[in-house]
């Protein structure tokens, strides 16, 4: 709810984070090796930040029935940075993250505008995900009520579209923050990748090898031959992390529950929930919003 947002610095930033994001801007210092997983909420995050965690990871962990996929949430391996900063005691925090396994990889919701200097001033890289408006929105409202039932008496499916085309919802507006990265891509190729939830659905395998090249670490003819993309996609496959014990069971930061992390992995289902007047409304938004600036989406698979 909206009560629970507040705008700063030209997004919508949830109460909860607000102190973490402060923190962030504030403390935190980049490492050139560092890799940021930033992302729209509900675009693919859990997807990309395990893809990511394993193409860099996969020589520390090369047999896979010891994978810390296998028995943690991508979200604990690679936290976001917003929580990472929620905290009182900044130098202990600091000190613990200057000691990580380099690469170190974090997450983010924070759109590029409001990244901390020390990041766009690095040499770090940026693997962004972003998603069709129509799937990611469906995708949002059953999971804001799955972990908050009484939001659903709040409003209506039609009221949150309003909202979410407006830009009021966590870390919105959704269009601004797809642009700044975008653009971001656009005039600095080898510091940001830009990458859709559709594409990857459609051909994962180039995308996995996508992401390795622009991480520097591109696989070697051995490692194709061996399978090792296989295991990664595997490994992160939508079926096999929501079957994992890890994710069936337990909650996210004592928030919510992990299983609402994976509910149907699709391209396209937005069409069992979409009036043809909400269809008309996040069209004409899209076109106002993001017409003319070369960001397109499929929305069917
Ligand atoms: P649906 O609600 O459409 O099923 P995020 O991780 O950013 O919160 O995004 C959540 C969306 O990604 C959900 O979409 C979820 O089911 C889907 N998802 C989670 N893990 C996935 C995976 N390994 N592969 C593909 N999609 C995944």
């Amino acid at each position: 709810a909206a009560r629970h947002l507040c705008l700063f610095q030209g997004f919508w930033c949830p109460s909860a984070f607000f102190q973490g994001v402060i923190n962030f801007q504030k403390h935190f210092q980049a490492k050139g090796s560092d890799v940021i997983v930033a992302t729209v909420p509900k675009s693919g995050t859990t997807w990309l930040k395990a893809l990511t965690f394993a193409i860099i990871n996969r020589q520390r962990f090369s047999s896979s029935h010891n994978h810390p996929l296998l028995t943690s949430n991508s979200h604990e391996l690679v936290p976001f940075l917003e929580f990472v900063f929620h905290v009182d005691n900044i130098q202990d925090k600091l000190s613990h993250l200057s000691n990580m396994t380099e690469p170190r990889v974090f997450g983010t919701h924070v759109p590029f505008p409001s990244l901390p200097k020390s990041i766009k001033e690095s040499n770090c890289k940026i693997v962004y995900i972003c998603r069709n408006p129509f799937d990611t929105f469906v995708s949002h409202w059953i999971f804001a009520n799955k972990i908050n039932p009484h939001s659903m008496h709040e409003l209506t499916i039609e009221e949150t579209l309003e909202k979410y085309c407006k830009g009021i919802l966590g870390f919105g507006p959704t269009w601004e923050h797809m642009l700044g990265y975008w653009k971001e891509s656009i005039a600095n190729p080898n510091r940001v990748l830009f990458l859709k939830y559709e594409e990857l659905k459609e051909d994962v395998n180039f995308y996995v090898k996508r992401v390795a090249e622009f991480l520097d670490c591109p696989f070697t003819e051995e490692e194709e031959s061996n399978g090792v993309i296989e295991n990664i996609i595997n490994l992160c496959s939508f079926e096999k992390m929501k079957n994992l014990e890890v994710n069936k069971s337990g909650t996210f930061d004592r928030n919510f529950e992990k299983k609402h992390l994976f509910r149907k992995g699709k391209v396209g289902d937005w069409v069992n929930y979409f009036s043809p007047a909400m269809i008309e409304k996040l069209s004409k938004t899209m076109e106002e919003k993001l017409g003319g600036s070369g960001l397109s989406f499929k929305t069917s698979s």
